[in-house]
């Protein structure tokens, strides 16, 4: 990640070209727009852990074009189709350790594997599975756009079927999972930015989401950049702004959705999800279906993330001066689990899937239908 290009007042985070992807250093925002170079899968995956980029889809999407330029600027390859093949097997695999709750990326690297693994079979060049490979990742690129803006469609025609006033939509949110976490638009921020499109967001509350700020920092930036009516809150606020009836639904993302709905996201989002039931708010998951993870039956399943001491000990995720003991021991999960019993939705890019007086979701099941409509 050599070459830092200054840029000014851009939210997209991933800025690609063929044999060139820069990088919105995420951790600077919202005080700088820096773009980092990414050459190849090495800092793909050094940007990923290190959270130069975050968020489920953008991660993914990342990962695959980091590899994409790497393989873009490789000069000459003395290996057969095959070789090529495990050479991208081999890289993707590499990517994917980069961060584990995220089920985007692995989806991503399944997906491109098999790819390259049909492209080889069917071909005598090696420099063809290359080929495939890129445009395969880019394709990744395209499909997220368009599939956040029908998620934000979905999301909102459907939250304003079912809120008593429907042109007046206070909604809060956690994290960031906007522009920023995605190729564009975004998940639940895009539901957001959907309702404001209508003209019947009252208002947008975002958490701080600590302890690495991604509300404050990246969600309160978008919002403010996007010009709709919203306010920060920190996280120990939820509950009461719900009590004070503030708030008229929950909208999240997610990293990983179980086959019953269970949902991993970022912490502090099943504290809202409780506190929600408590006040009898909906609380709504927004994801593309890459997001959802059909292998594992429930969350209890879900490898959650645990990122470093720092992040808690420091002011600013880490990034700051120390503002804790030094001695103390500290735990710090990424990501918690909300169970699918406290979720009132799932918005995805074909449909909202609800569980119809069950006490969990059978996406399976809306899987197939959603894939026999095509
Ligand atoms: O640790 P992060 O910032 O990558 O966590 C991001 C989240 O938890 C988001 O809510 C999720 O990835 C959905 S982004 C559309």
């Amino acid at each position: 990640m050599a070459n830092e290009v200054e840029q000014v007042n851009s939210l997209q985070s991933i800025c690609y070209t063929r044999g060139s992807l820069k990088l919105l250093d995420q951790r600077k925002l919202p005080l700088e727009t820096i773009y980092l170079d990414i050459a190849d899968s090495k800092d793909g995956w050094v940007a990923i852990k290190d959270m130069v980029v975050r968020g489920a889809p953008a991660i993914a999407i990342a990962a695959a074009l980091s590899l994409a330029v790497e393989v873009s600027n490789l000069g000459a390859f003395s290996g057969m189709p095959k070789d090529a093949a495990s050479f991208l097997s081999d890289k993707l695999d590499y990517l994917v350790s980069s961060r584990p709750t995220a089920v985007n990326l692995s989806d991503a690297a399944t997906k491109l594997k098999e790819v390259v693994h049909k492209a080889a079979a069917a071909s005598s060049e090696a420099q063809n599975v290359f080929q495939a490979y890129v445009e395969a990742a880019e394709v990744m690129l395209e499909d997220d756009v368009a599939s956040n803006k029908a998620i934000g469609h979905y999301g909102a025609s459907f939250l304003q079927k079912q809120q008593s006033d429907p042109k007046n939509i206070s909604v809060l949110t956690h994290c960031n999972t906007g522009s920023l976490a995605t190729a564009g638009y975004g998940t639940a921020l895009g539901v957001i930015r959907a309702l404001h499109e209508k003209g019947v967001l009252e208002r947008a509350y975002c958490t701080e989401t600590r302890p690495f700020n991604q509300g404050s920092r990246l969600t309160a930036f978008e919002l403010v950049h996007e010009n709709i009516p919203a306010t920060l809150i920190a996280d120990s606020a939820a509950a009461a702004l719900m009590k004070a009836g503030q708030v008229k639904a929950v909208i999240v993302g997610a990293d990983r959705v179980a086959a019953n709905g269970d949902t991993a996201n970022k912490i502090g989002t099943y504290s809202l999800a409780i506190s929600a039931m408590h006040h009898g708010i909906p609380f709504y998951v927004a994801a593309p279906l890459t997001s959802i993870d059909l292998s594992l039956s429930s969350g209890e399943e879900i490898v959650i993330e645990e990122r470093s001491a720092k992040e808690l000990l420091h002011a600013r995720g880490g990034l700051g001066e120390q503002v804790a003991a030094s001695g103390i021991s500290v735990w710090n999960p990424a990501f918690d689990v909300t169970p699918a019993t406290v979720i009132s939705g799932i918005i995805t890019e074909k449909g909202v899937i609800t569980k119809d007086g069950a006490d969990s979701f059978d996406i399976k099941s809306f899987a197939e239908k959603v894939s026999s409509n095509h």
